[in-house]
């Protein structure tokens, strides 16, 4: 489909038919998260695929978005924090590919940059990291919808419940669950601004 088609059709899918989601699929949307662009090409986005039945309505329990039960598939959508770590690796990476020949950068400036960053506290770059997988999520939305299928971003959930459940250790970050399926339902577009409001100032 027409990337700006898939935009314009993407709505967050509450109600999934009980067509299962084939491992290719699965396989599709896992490719599309690995594709998105990452922070020092950190990498950060890490699964838990979760299809089994008994599984799903254990997540169930610590969401009030019950529905994700229905979804044959819920991706929980989590980012490493030992990447942190790797960074210099990553960046030695990247610097080695060339990413910078030809191109206008301080290098002093963004080596100390890149050094000052690793030393940044926990929740900064637990934030850093999520935003990373944020953009990874993105990717699959918005190739499930050119797939066919339809998915709902939720937020609202108990990380820790979600933790012992699929019995995740600390250096994962969980930050979002992403039921996936067949839509049983084709809603309206939902209400957005309009474009003006969207920006500040044009200096
Ligand atoms: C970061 C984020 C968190 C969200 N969390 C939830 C959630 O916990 N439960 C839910 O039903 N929808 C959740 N949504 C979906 C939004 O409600 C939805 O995107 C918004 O109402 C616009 O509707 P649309 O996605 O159909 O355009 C979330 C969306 C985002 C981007």
């Amino acid at each position: 489909m027409e990337l700006m088609r898939v935009i314009e059709e993407r709505r967050s899918i509450r109600r999934f038919r009980d067509d299962p989601v084939s491992e290719e699929i699965i396989n599709e949307l896992l490719n599309a998260a690995r594709l998105a662009p990452s922070g020092t090409n950190t990498q950060v986005s890490r699964f838990v695929v979760v299809k089994s039945p008994a599984m799903r309505a254990k997540l169930g329990t610590a969401t009030p978005y019950t529905f994700i039960t229905r979804a044959p598939v819920i991706f929980v959508c989590c980012c490493d924090l030992t990447a942190m770590t790797t960074r210099e690796l990553r960046r030695a990476e990247l610097l080695e590919a060339g990413i910078f020949e030809g191109v206008d950068v301080n290098e002093d400036m963004a080596d100390s940059r890149a050094r000052a960053f690793n030393q940044i506290g926990v929740e900064a770059a637990r934030a850093y990291l999520s935003m990373n997988t944020a953009i990874a999520i993105e990717h699959m939305v918005l190739r499930a919808v050119d797939l066919g299928l339809g998915s709902c971003w939720v937020g609202g959930f108990d990380k820790e419940k979600v933790r012992e459940i699929l019995e995740l250790d600390d250096s994962i970050h969980i930050v979002m669950l992403l039921p996936v399926g067949y839509p049983d339902q084709s809603p309206p577009q939902r209400p957005r601004f309009p474009v003006d409001h969207l920006v500040l100032k044009t200096v």
